[in-house]
């Protein structure tokens, strides 16, 4: 399997660009400075402070590397002093069809971002790699694809709440997007972005950790993901945030994996790239939550490329 994996199913072969497409920000001003989720120890941080930042800048520098190496394509976030959250990119705004949802943050800490990233998104879009950027109504609060994750397989959006997103901003995801939207609550303070506890895969299974989830949210997850297809995360995983994965077609780098976990996802047919993130465990967030990709398509805008570019989707059928 490759990337062309992603394309089966409901996509089919339309998929325009090829390339995955994800947008970053260097760890220019990455540190612990403040303390808005369990994982942050503003002390500790303090304590080597230089030896971290160091770590921090060629950890990122090797899950970039990584995504490059498989073809990806990275547009960089202007890195701000005194935004060291920054770095977290997932967290931007909920990004397919070319529509950008940005993202309002749910603390003062992280709400000095939204100006940057919607810059930024403004110049993509005048780049023409997005289409549009919306505006969540005021007030909701969701904090991008930390809370809001695109499920290819199933068409459908998996949105977490609670600690960083409100409820309410299930129903916005469904009226910009068009896109069912299930929404998840959230209960333990460690995995308090869903992206730290959930990550649908590109052949339809689902890897997360049922722990985080309400009864609720497990049921729902129940509902959608048939048994063979769940895949749970046992505790020493989930707390090197194993689930906060990239996926690329069969490729899922995460920053670190047991001996059990890479078992499992290679009997299923996936290879699993370990990129130490250590530095950026510290701030509550791994591979994913650094990464936003750019160029998801849903199967219905999919569909409607293949019909504008029929030369081009059996081009790409190829
Ligand atoms: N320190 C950041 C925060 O607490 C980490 C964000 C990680 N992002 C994510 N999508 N999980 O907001």
């Amino acid at each position: 399997m490759s990337e062309g994996r992603q394309e089966k199913g409901n996509e089919g072969t339309m998929n325009v660009n090829p390339r995955p497409r994800f947008l970053m920000c260097r760890p220019t001003h990455f540190g612990v400075l403040y303390a808005i989720n369990p994982w942050m120890k503003p002390q500790d941080w303090q304590r080597h402070d230089t030896v971290l930042a160091a770590q921090a800048q060629r950890q990122w520098a090797g899950l970039r590397g990584a995504l490059l190496a498989r073809g990806a394509e990275i547009d960089l976030v202007p890195e701000v002093e005194r935004l060291p959250d920054l770095v977290f990119t997932a967290n931007a705004a909920v990004v397919l069809d070319g529509k950008a949802l940005l993202a309002r943050f749910r603390h003062p800490e992280r709400q000095a971002e939204e100006p940057h990233f919607r810059a930024m998104f403004h110049a993509l879009r005048a780049r023409g790699v997005v289409d549009a950027v919306h505006e969540l109504p005021d007030r909701t609060v969701l904090e991008g694809a930390g809370d809001c994750v695109f499920d290819r397989a199933r068409n459908q959006f998996w949105m977490g709440f609670g600690p960083r997103s409100d409820a309410s901003a299930r129903s916005v995801v469904e009226d910009t997007f068009g896109i069912d939207t299930v929404a998840l609550e959230l209960c333990d303070p460690r995995f308090y972005h869903m992206d730290t506890a959930l990550c649908p895969l590109s052949g339809g299974e689902m890897l997360y950790v049922p722990g985080a989830f309400t009864a609720a949210g497990r049921s729902a997850i129940a509902e959608r993901v048939a048994p063979d297809r769940r895949i749970e995360v046992e505790e020493a995983d989930a707390c090197q945030l194993a689930a906060n994965a990239v996926c690329l077609g069969d490729t899922l780098m995460m920053s670190a994996c047991s001996d059990r976990l890479r078992a499992e996802l290679t009997e299923r047919g996936y290879r699993v790239a370990v990129v130490p993130l250590g530095a950026f465990l510290r701030s509550g967030g791994s591979a994913f939550c650094l990464t936003l990709r750019l160029d998801r398509r849903s199967a219905a805008a999919g569909e409607a490329a293949m019909q504008r570019q029929p030369a081009m989707a059996s081009a790409s059928s190829r």
